[in-house]
């Protein structure tokens, strides 16, 4: 998996991790210890290879400088047990001129860099450049480290539901960056849950006492959205009584969410601008410059590189928004989610509604499982109620959360996006379940379409429903995750269809 955290976000205030120096030759370890600890770090000597490794096994080094050639365990051999015990450290080796060559054969096994032997003034400053880096790669796979052990098995993160491994990728991010005040940039199609992950990201801030105050950029004629944001003086236009103070003002302390971000005409972008970079806004007709505490989030479900090159979303702004960018993948990529929400929404709507209902026919799980939702979580969210409403009996059947237009097998995807990383396994679960449902449900029809037998066709539903059910990833992805498309670093979400615009601007806690 890609570093999940992109910059310094994920560095936090963590202590300095301590160094260690594993080499038999005295004067070595006295001089190189003095000298790294005249330099701030915290050092640790020791003279031979299972010396070091015990003393790895039991407390936690960032660096070890390891020389290569050591009585007992030589460096290489230190290097493999500390990949064998799996202990997190960078190694810097110690080399003489004539061991270089194993070395170099260290590197290609995993080790940070080496330093050949003298260590004269320019070798010297070239290891106390390198430690700093080696320090901070530790740090930042530790942290990542710890994340993905504290979330692992999550299958609920704020007001999210969702235990795929893209999912859990995308809670480790927002836990990450959630404490700092970078700007976060939301992409997804529309339903994927963008304003629950800004919500979850103010909710797990040092802000979430104060404001969360959303607005929808597409939703506000343009003289409204300025207004909105920055407010205004008393007699700044035509009609104004009464001073008021915009959105930065008025969730200063918080966390402001700037929902359809690229909707936003060219002169909001500059005024936008200037606030996020002076932390400093002035109301219309107002001359005093206030000054806003505020964490900005925005979401878009636009190609932002396409807005870009048309000249439609400034670049500056951009860069400003998307100092982390989290990526929401498609609901149709996220298979295990599917089953866990649609049994939330059939709980809650059924509670709502005062209805007892037990859950969903094979039949409607079968059309579920299979259909692309082009609307994601909403869409299913929305089936889900309607189908609680239209239920005449104890369970849901296939009838009752089928939309009529798509009972005859009418509106069905012509081709299917498979993530990079899944395995084939995967690619041909998708496979089977599209035509599946292309075919309204015939296994048998399946089958002959895609050269399988009948009973291999329901064996794959089978495993595919069951697979969710135990809360499990799809069979044969252990290890190789379905390329979780969070926390890409990069590129923006492929142009995604164009949302119902929602009203105004929302405000709450
Ligand atoms: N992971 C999830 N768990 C539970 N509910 C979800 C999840 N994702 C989305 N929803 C629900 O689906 C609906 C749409 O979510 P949300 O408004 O956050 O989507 P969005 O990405 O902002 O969409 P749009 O681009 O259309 O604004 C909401 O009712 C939300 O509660
Ligand atoms: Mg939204």
């Amino acid at each position: 998996m890609s570093t999940p955290v992109r910059g310094a976000a994920a560095r936090g205030t963590m202590k300095q991790a301590k160094i260690l120096i594993a080499d038999d030759e005295a004067a070595i370890t006295t001089g190189l210890s003095a000298i790294l600890e005249d330099a701030g770090y915290s050092v640790d000597v020791v003279s031979d290879g299972q010396k070091a490794l015990d003393a790895l096994g039991a407390e936690r080094y960032g660096v070890v400088l390891a020389d290569l050639k050591m009585p007992k365990l030589d460096g290489l051999a230190l290097l493999r047990d500390l990949q064998h015990r799996a202990i997190p450290t960078e190694c810097i080796i110690i080399t003489g001129q004539a061991t270089v060559d194993s070395a170099v054969q260290a590197m290609q096994q995993g080790a940070y860099d080496y330093i050949e032997k003298p260590l004269n003034a320019e070798k010297l400053n070239r290891l106390k450049a390198l430690i700093p880096k080696a320090l901070d790669k530790y740090q930042v796979q530790q942290t990542n480290r710890e994340l993905a052990s504290k979330l692992e098995g999550l299958t609920h993160y704020g007001e999210l539901t969702g235990q795929s491994e893209a999912m859990r990728s995308v809670y480790q991010v927002i836990e990450a960056v959630a404490p700092s005040t970078a700007s976060v940039l939301i992409l997804g199609e529309s339903g994927t849950g963008k304003e629950l992950v800004a919500r979850a990201l103010h909710q797990k801030s040092d802000r979430a006492k104060g404001p969360f105050f959303a607005l929808n950029c597409a939703a506000l004629p343009k003289e409204i959205l300025e207004n909105e944001l920055f407010g205004h003086e008393k007699g700044a236009f035509t009609g104004s009584t009464n001073e008021k103070p915009g959105a930065f003002e008025m969730s200063s302390g918080g966390t402001i969410f700037l929902d359809e971000m690229a909707e936003m005409s060219p002169d909001i972008q500059v005024k936008l601008l200037r606030a996020i970079e002076t932390r400093q806004v002035r109301r219309l007709g107002g001359k005093k410059e206030i000054n806003v505490d505020i964490r900005i989030l925005a979401a878009t479900n636009k190609n932002l590189q396409k807005a870009i090159a048309d000249g439609e979303l400034r670049e500056d702004l951009y860069y400003r928004l998307a100092v982390v960018e989290i990526d929401l993948p498609p609901l149709r990529e996220r298979a295990q989610d599917i089953q866990l929400l649609a049994n939330e929404f059939l709980a809650r709507f059924a509670q709502q509604n005062g209805k007892t209902l037990t859950g969903f026919e094979d039949a409607a799980w079968d059309w579920i499982m299979s259909y692309h939702w082009p609307g994601n979580v909403r869409e299913l969210k929305n089936a889900v109620e309607r189908a609680v409403i239209m239920a005449r009996g104890p369970v849901i059947g296939p009838n009752d959360i089928i939309p009529r237009h798509l009972r005859s097998g009418g509106e069905m995807p012509t081709a299917l996006t498979i993530p990079v990383g899944a395995t084939a396994a995967e690619a041909r679960q998708q496979l089977v379940l599209r035509t599946f449902a292309s075919t309204s449900g015939d296994a048998a029809r399946t089958g002959k379409v895609l050269g399988l037998s009948e009973q291999e066709v329901r064996a794959e539903m089978i495993a595919l429903l069951k697979g969710s059910m135990d809360g499990a990833a799809p069979r044969e992805s252990n290890g190789a995750s379905p390329a979780p498309s969070a926390a890409k670093s990069s590129k923006p979400a492929a142009p995604p269809a164009r949302a119902a615009k929602k009203s105004t601007a929302k405000k709450g806690r």
